[in-house]
């Protein structure tokens, strides 16, 4: 049987935080909820402009999206730059890309500003064809880099140990350890009138001058601006659920010492997605995403990206595999700005579609500038409460099939009659009744039961075997196995629920 899911490797190999908890009221002028690039990079900005911040984190810096990465900072991003041109036009593939570039060259800068030591690398990364089929993704994503003016080559000379038909070259790039990076900013947040507290769970937010945030355990934060930077946007007032995708992804890091692996950042222009990168002796192999919830999240999925290690490369070792989730917005552009059209102070950043390192900082350049009272060149297309035409059919189909699972997901019949039939280290959706119930057995024997509808809008979740959690196949919460959220847009754990006889 392939193992589950580990710690990512950068988690593991970065120095330990040790934040407290938020215990009292607190009053600042920003609030940032989340501690990944996005929201650790955002409250750095706006400490530099003389703002005392505070950064609300559910687990520990880094622990979710961005320490899950494969950490490639890139302006190139897999065919993202001709999806953006295709549904969005072509102002916003130049600020997109633009963005991508100077958020970029402002994480160098950081780099060598603050001596951080996160193996930074400048390096060429590459969308290659797998196969002929793929040639024409590949020329298309060349034309939208060129347009764009980065300097994006076609070539077929790639560093991999097989022959394709086209990539898409694009120097200068760089990869990087995401932990230990946001840590480091972390720790510069913290003092002088600003801090950073972890495992401290936001529940609830009253809009109002200030506005309030309320945390888990009866505390309140007041503060002009509250930015929103939990990948998937918290306290959804922005109606973010009916725009985003929730996807997963799968990666793996197996030992390459004396082993020959690409000195560059690769990622296939079509199915399956195959991303790799290398750090010292490791390489990482990812891919293998589905919709949150909606295939099925099994232990196999990290075996075909270890059968590719170990066809191409000779890996046997893979001591490492961890699996990320990221949302999708429908145009394929983030959103990162004011929450909704009548917010004030009140941002969000979100949508980063694998690509955070580069959009988490971007994120951070535009809310900080627009916080200050700056205008941002970016901001009018990052802005969350566009429309575009082009993605209406996009959004039609995200909601239909969020209709599909909330009504079709109810009527498929239970697989188990009693908790009895489910397995130790197994989950079942157990009959009870005339409703059901999710049953994980635990390896003592332990049932640990819960109500399988999401606290998010109702929809009703799904086993994951590949990280033993329960995932709402609509917006992508997810639960751990005694119903605690472990990603959001809910906040609120599942219900528990007696395991049925
Ligand atoms: Fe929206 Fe579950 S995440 S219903």
């Amino acid at each position: 049987m392939t193992p589950r899911a580990t710690d990512s490797l950068w988690i593991d190999k970065a120095p330990a935080t040790s934040y407290p908890s938020l215990e009292r009221d607190l009053e600042v002028d920003v609030a940032v909820i989340g501690g990944g690039i996005a929201g650790v990079t955002t409250a750095l900005f706006c400490k530099q402009e003389g703002l005392r911040v505070a950064v609300l984190e559910k687990g520990v810096i880094s622990g979710a999206a961005t320490g899950m990465s494969t950490a490639k900072a890139s302006a190139l991003q897999e065919s993202l730059l001709s999806e953006v041109r295709r549904i969005a036009g072509k102002d916003a593939l130049l600020a997109y890309a633009h963005a991508n570039v100077a958020a970029l060259e402002r994480m160098d800068a950081l780099v060598r500003e603050h001596s951080i030591d996160c193996s930074w690398e400048r390096l060429p990364d590459y969308t290659y064809a797998a196969e002929e089929s793929q040639v024409s993704t590949v020329e298309q994503i060349v034309e939208a880099g060129q347009e764009a003016g980065l300097p994006v080559e076609r070539v077929t000379d790639v560093p991999l140990p097989f022959d394709v038909p086209a990539a898409a070259r694009l120097d200068g790039q760089a990869q990087f350890q995401p932990a230990t990076y946001t840590r480091a900013l972390a720790a510069l947040v913290d003092g002088d009138g600003s801090a950073v507290y972890e495992s401290t769970m936001v529940t609830g937010l009253s809009e109002g001058a200030p506005h309030e945030v309320r945390v888990e355990g009866g505390v309140t934060v007041r503060a002009k601006h509250v930015v929103v930077a939990t990948q998937y946007p918290l306290l959804d007032r922005g109606v973010f659920f009916a725009r985003l995708e929730a996807t997963r992804s799968y990666i793996v890091a197996g030992r390459v010492k004396d082993v020959p692996a690409p000195d560059a950042m690769l990622i296939t222009a079509g199915q399956p997605t195959r991303s790799l990168r290398r750090w010292g002796d490791w390489l990482l192999i990812g891919g293998e995403g589905h919709q949150t919830g909606a295939s099925k999240a099994d232990p196999e999925r990290y075996e075909q990206l270890i059968e590719f290690g170990r066809e191409h490369f000779g890996i046997t070792d893979f001591p490492y595999r961890w699996s990320t989730q990221d949302g999708m917005p429908i145009d394929h552009v983030p959103y990162i700005g004011r929450y909704h059209p009548r917010a004030e102070g009140l941002w969000v950043a979100g949508g980063f579609q694998k690509w955070g390192m580069t959009n988490g900082t971007v994120a951070a350049m535009v809310l900080s500038d627009l916080i200050a009272g700056r205008e941002n060149p970016y901001a009018a297309e990052l802005d969350p409460n566009r429309a575009r035409v082009r993605s209406a059919p996009k959004l039609a189909q995200v909601n239909m099939l969020v209709g599909l699972h909330f009504f079709g997901d109810r009527l498929t019949p239970a697989d188990a009659s009693s908790s009895d039939e489910v397995p130790a280290g197994e989950a079942r959706v157990v009959r009870s009744g005339v409703g059901k119930v999710g049953v994980y057995r635990d390896e003592s024997g332990g049932l640990h039961a819960v109500s399988l509808r999401c606290t998010h809008l109702g929809c009703l979740t799904k086993w994951n075997d590949a990280e033993r959690s329960w995932d709402c196949p609509c917006h992508g919460s997810r639960f751990d196995i005694d119903g605690k959220v472990l990603a959001g847009p809910a906040v609120k754990p599942l219900e528990p629920r007696e395991p049925p006889a």
